[in-house]
């Protein structure tokens, strides 16, 4: 027989029967081999003009050869469609992230809040359970009577991926738990991979001619998103139990005590892990486990504290995506020196001037760093910092590696100033620096490229559109071929199917995944379309306060045009919304008022379908949609508390009197805000009267 290369390389015109018989096979199997790594393992081996080749060979062969055609020819297979990976899970409740702290003192305001939130007195103790910040990938157990049904990666944190048989194979994993166990159990806790099997995993890999990992994280990570679940089982991958998410019995007060059962009950805890009785002995074992943490066996970024008491937990609630009642106390970012080769400046979707820095690569905290921050131009005149410098450079867990110093007797003799631009780089228009701030702002707006890509980039990010497949790469490919230029340009890609899949439809797949991946997010929360525009201060958490008290894309529009005018009543009660002050209104007013925005708005609105936001528990909430004022000190709980509680329940809550609020809540030594409420004839609740409304 020929061997196959003398064949894979042998004119078409050339080819026996035989020959193209034995070809067809082959392409039918290499670009089969190559669909699935495209689409299913999402690491693409062969490049898009090798891909290319294969399909235009294996035309060509087909059409001289009609009859050998195979059965599952390639070019009549029907695309793998996203089945081929994962399904997804949603989670019964979602899965949290934790806010950060960088040093003791931001540790004492944690615990300060958490004291002012369930109005704590100073003789109360507020125990705190300290543990190790395991660095991996958190995972969702969920046991129905004893039986592990369902293993969840985290995912956006709402929806993850169902990796069951991937997580069954690890040691650390029970698949049957003992009697009297709770019915429904989901047991949450972080996979990892210790340092010394990552090394020699990457030996094996590096023998294999394999991938090779950065870091243990990643490490862990590749290896538990495999489709075969035959390779998860040989990598070294462990697991420490933390927390749980859907339970259906009360079985511990506190989150020591839960640790404790889990233990009982065959999963393993972090050994480290301490009750502490005051945050300075919480503080103490930071100190003691920073000092221990190159010598652990798994990396760990910081400690995280827990509010030991459940009951408390419960009460301290949430605030976006993040629990109240725990910290991530972050060890201090590992330090390198490298030589600064250039300063780029980088256009944001705000039109920003962001100075990044060009390395000499150098290994920091496990991984490689070529680029670093240098935040802005009164950052760069501070530190002196010149191209060609000795600096030195420092990364923390995910946060963008920055530059801290110049090393000054390392300096070059002939080194110059830095001058910050006063044009955009990317578009030619000026670039101002307003009184007061330390930010210098391209003025082009949208006919800044550089700023509508970046928008466009936020419009898809994970908490605004989120579409599978459509990232920053992507987005750069459609922008510069002209395909998106603005949002409503995504949700019309699909008239442009011809040009994506290509002249041979080489692209069929992946562009028809991709536009139904579009299709699927044809409707949205409001809330989420409001974070995704990208206005300027219009995080996820005001995004949600405006959705709640407008309800509507076109209610919130109104009010924004009408605020506009600040002695406008819009504006008051624009400014009335706790937690918006004027420079966020300014930013919302301005946003809205601008025409272009007008006709994006109007453009994306015909696209889409805005679901008004739902305010929970409306359907049994007395208050839900309500707006009430807290005044005055109240007893029972806390200010914070006691707002959270009324959010919850559908309230929007206010921070001052007008015609438009329901109720005003009064506590003790009540101001001008009860004396507004009476003259203006709003009704008033005493606390007691407040918590017999909501049923408390
Ligand atoms: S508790 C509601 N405990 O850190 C609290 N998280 O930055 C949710 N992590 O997504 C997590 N060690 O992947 C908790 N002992 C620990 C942890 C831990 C590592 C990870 C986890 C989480 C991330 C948040």
């Amino acid at each position: 027989m020929t061997g196959e290369a003398d064949t894979a390389g042998k004119p078409v015109e050339e080819l026996s029967d035989a020959e193209a018989k034995a070809e067809l096979r082959r392409l039918s199997d290499a670009i089969s081999e190559a669909d699935r790594q495209y689409h299913v393992e999402d690491a693409p081996v062969l490049t898009d003009a090798e891909y290319d080749a294969l399909r235009r060979r294996n035309q060509a062969i087909e059409e001289r050869f009609p009859d050998l055609k195979l059965a599952d020819s390639p070019s009549e297979r029907v695309a793998p469609g996203p089945s081929e990976g994962f399904s997804k899970v949603r989670h019964a409740r979602p899965m949290l992230s934790l806010a950060n702290a960088f040093n003791d003192e931001d540790v004492h305001e944690f615990a300060r809040r958490v004291r002012r939130f369930l109005s704590l007195g100073e003789e109360d103790e507020l125990a705190l359970v300290a543990e190790p910040k395991i660095d991996g990938l958190s995972a969702a157990l969920r046991y129905v009577d004893g039986r592990l049904e369902v293993g969840a990666t985290r995912g956006d944190g709402t929806e993850g991926e169902n990796i069951t048989r991937n997580l069954e194979t690890l040691d650390d994993v029970p698949t049957t738990l003992p009697a009297g166990v709770p019915g429904i159990l989901e047991v949450r806790g972080e996979v990892y991979m210790t340092k010394d099997d990552f090394v020699a995993l990457n030996d094996r890999q590096a023998k294999a001619g394999g991938k090779i990992f950065a870091n243990p994280r990643n490490a862990a990570a590749g290896s538990l998103r495999q489709l075969d679940p035959t390779i998860t089982a040989a990598r070294p991958l462990r697991f420490f139990a933390y927390s749980w998410g859907e339970i259906s019995e009360n079985i511990a007060d506190t989150h020591w005590e839960f640790l404790k059962k889990l233990e009982a009950w065959g999963f393993t805890t972090n050994p480290l892990s301490q009750r502490c009785e005051s945050v300075e002995s919480a503080l103490a074992v930071y100190a003691d486990i920073g000092e221990r943490r190159t010598t652990l066996p798994y990396d760990i970024d910081g400690v995280v504290y827990k509010v030991d008491r459940l009951d408390w937990q419960q009460r301290l609630g949430m605030v976006s995506r993040a629990p109240r009642w725990a910290i991530a106390h972050k060890f201090k970012a590992e330090q390198a020196e490298t030589v600064l080769k250039a300063i780029e400046i980088q256009v944001g979707r705000t039109g920003a001037l962001t100075p990044v820095a060009r390395l000499e690569p150098v290994k920091v905290a496990g991984v490689t760093v070529s680029n670093a921050t240098l935040h802005n131009e009164g950052e760069i005149r501070r530190k002196d910092v010149r191209v060609g410098d000795t600096v030195v450079i420092q990364r923390a867990g995910d946060v963008i590696p920055q530059v801290v110093r110049v090393i000054l007797e390392k300096r070059p003799a002939d080194s110059v100033e830095y001058v910050f631009p006063e044009t955009c780089p990317e578009c030619g228009s000026d670039a101002e620096q307003p009184e007061g701030e330390a930010i210098r702002r391209c003025t082009g707006g949208l006919i800044c490229p550089a700023q509508a890509v970046e928008r466009l980039k936020h419009f898809v990010s994970r908490d605004a559109f989120d579409i599978e497949g459509l990232g920053s790469k992507q987005i750069d490919g459609f922008y510069s071929n002209g395909l998106i230029k603005r949002p409503g340009d995504i949700f019309r890609l699909k008239q442009h199917r011809d040009v994506l899949i290509g002249e041979k439809g080489t692209k069929t797949i992946s562009t028809d995944n991709l536009l139904a991946a579009i299709e699927d997010r044809r409707s949205i929360g409001f809330d989420r379309f409001i974070y995704s525009l990208g206005i300027r201060q219009v995080g996820q958490a005001t995004a949600r306060l405006l959705a709640i008290n407008y309800g509507t894309l076109e209610a919130l529009r109104t009010a924004m045009a009408a605020a506009h005018d600040p002695e406008s009543e819009a504006h008051a009660d624009l400014l009335n919304i706790d937690q918006i002050g004027s420079s966020v209104a300014k930013d919302l007013a301005d946003f809205f008022a601008e025409d272009h925005n007008a006709e994006v708005l109007d453009d994306l609105a015909a696209e889409l379908t805005i679901a008004p936001f739902a305010a929970p528990a409306a359907s049994d909430s007395p208050i839900a949609g309500k707006t009430v004022v807290f005044t005055g000190t109240l007893t029972r709980i806390g200010r914070n508390e006691a707002k959270a509680k009324a959010e919850s329940l559908g309230a929007k809550v206010a921070g001052s009197v007008s015609k438009k609020t329901d109720y005003v809540i009064i506590g003790a030594d009540a101001g001008s805000k009860a004396a507004k409420a009476e003259a203006l004839g709003v009704p008033t609740l005493s606390e007691d009267e407040w918590f017999t409304l909501i049923g408390e």
